[in-house]
């Protein structure tokens, strides 16, 4: 009896693209942006963590989502950082607060672009926790109910400002129902929900928080985020967001946390958006600016395995860069 010839199918690239069983194209990618308040119209600063990453004025977002609308970036997930923080966020529901005015500007000039907006008040809030306290508390013990109120308010603005889904990241119980409620009462029965369903309090977020500015000034978020041990829990929090309405699932991170997508794509049949987060995306550059990797092959790579363990949406920093390579098309 003859061996088994695994390598009569891999003997040449066309052969290899024939049997090839997960692709990453330009539908599946979306681009993160972080746009300011600021009076400074030019304001385009690197985010020190996140080489080739900037916080954007509006007219510095236009001018980059334009180029990468031109290169064929189809959807954009937008994170706002206001002039004023308070204890209340009120900023985030502010119906002229600065990812309102983004979302406004940009379905304007890209009417064809797909903007979702990520709702949460950490980036609100003076104490960056992403709900609120208790009056006078410090050891940053996050109220959920009173919470639910303002995650509402702050989704139904990005929708009336024309966001075409929300995306709630603030990991509160109940966030889905209530944002699904206000949303239909308002006549938005049609605005997508994407859960940061599964969002591990994880470590990886570090250099997502100097571009948002969004450290807690105390404590940390593990009494809402969840336990990077646990995979039970992952399920508990999945079908909780199936049961309250929500359209779109997002796990993150999405490199450390590929068991957690196969088992959750095993046993739903819902969409999956992996997040490929901030820590993720620093390591890769890091390595990839001193040389150490082949650095365009290391994110397809970490892209591929994001698609093959059940994920159809990557959210990813590469993003605008892959296309722009024309890497992904
Ligand atoms: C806000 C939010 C965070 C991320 C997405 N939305 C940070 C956090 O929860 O602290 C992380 C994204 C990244 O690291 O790229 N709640
Ligand atoms: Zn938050």
């Amino acid at each position: 009896m003859e061996f088994y010839r695994g390598r009569r199918l891999r003997g040449s690239a066309a052969l290899r693209d024939l049997m090839a069983e997960t692709q990453v194209t330009v539908n599946d990618l979306i681009m993160p942006y972080f746009v300011v308040e600021t009076d400074d119209e030019n304001f385009k600063s690197p985010i020190s963590s996140m080489p080739g990453q900037y916080q954007l004025s509006l007219k510095q977002l236009d001018e980059t989502v334009k180029k990468a609308v031109q290169h064929g970036l189809k959807s954009i997930l937008l994170f706002g950082i206001p002039k004023r923080k308070d204890p209340i966020a009120s900023e985030a529901y502010n119906e002229n607060g600065i990812v309102q005015q983004a979302v406004r500007m940009l379905k304007k000039n890209f009417p064809e672009l797909i903007v979702i907006t990520d709702v949460c008040l950490c980036e609100y809030t003076s104490h960056g926790h992403c709900g609120l306290l208790h009056e006078g508390d410090s050891k940053g013990l996050v109220l959920n109910d009173s919470t639910l109120k303002l995650l509402a308010k702050t989704a139904l603005s990005h929708a009336k400002a024309g966001a075409d889904i929300v995306a709630p990241s603030d990991m509160m119980d109940g966030r889905i129902l209530a944002i699904r409620q206000t949303l239909d009462e308002e006549g938005f029965q049609q605005t997508p929900i994407m859960s940061y369903a599964v969002k591990y309090a994880s470590a990886y977020y570090g250099p997502f928080r100097d571009a948002a500015e969004s450290t807690p000034k105390f404590g940390d978020r593990r009494t809402y985020q969840m336990d990077c041990r646990n995979i039970s829990e992952a399920m508990r929090e999945m079908h909780a967001d199936i049961e309250e309405g929500a359209d779109i699932f997002i796990i993150k991170p999405a490199g450390a946390y590929q068991d957690i997508i196969r088992m959750v794509y095993d046993s739903t049949n819902v969409p999956l958006a992996a997040y490929q987060v901030s820590g993720e995306y620093s390591m890769i550059k890091a390595a990839g600016i001193n040389g150490w990797i082949n650095e365009e092959a290391i994110i397809m790579e970490s892209l591929i395995g994001m698609k093959r363990a059940g994920a159809k949406l990557i959210i990813t920093y590469f993003a605008e860069e892959l296309l722009e390579k024309g890497l992904v098309k």
